[in-house]
């Protein structure tokens, strides 16, 4: 399945599918068996580069329609 991002309202990128998500030095977190992967989009997020529901108490408003 072709990777697939969706902006949350108000939170984190969703992404499905196909991808991976590599550090500044190219090296690869393991989302083996993980169906859906969630990055923080509110920069309060404890387990950057992946979100923490942080974005729930933090106040966080960021838009997510597409233009
Ligand atoms: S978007 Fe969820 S903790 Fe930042």
């Amino acid at each position: 399945m072709p990777a697939k991002i969706t902006v949350n309202e108000n939170g984190p990128l969703k992404n499905e599918g196909d991808f991976r998500i590599l550090d500044a030095a190219g090296n690869a977190w393991n989302l083996e068996g993980k169906p859906a992967v969630f990055i923080c989009r509110c920069g309060q997020t404890a387990k950057a580069p992946f979100c923490d529901g942080t974005h729930k108490s933090c106040g966080f408003v960021g838009p997510s329609k597409a233009v």
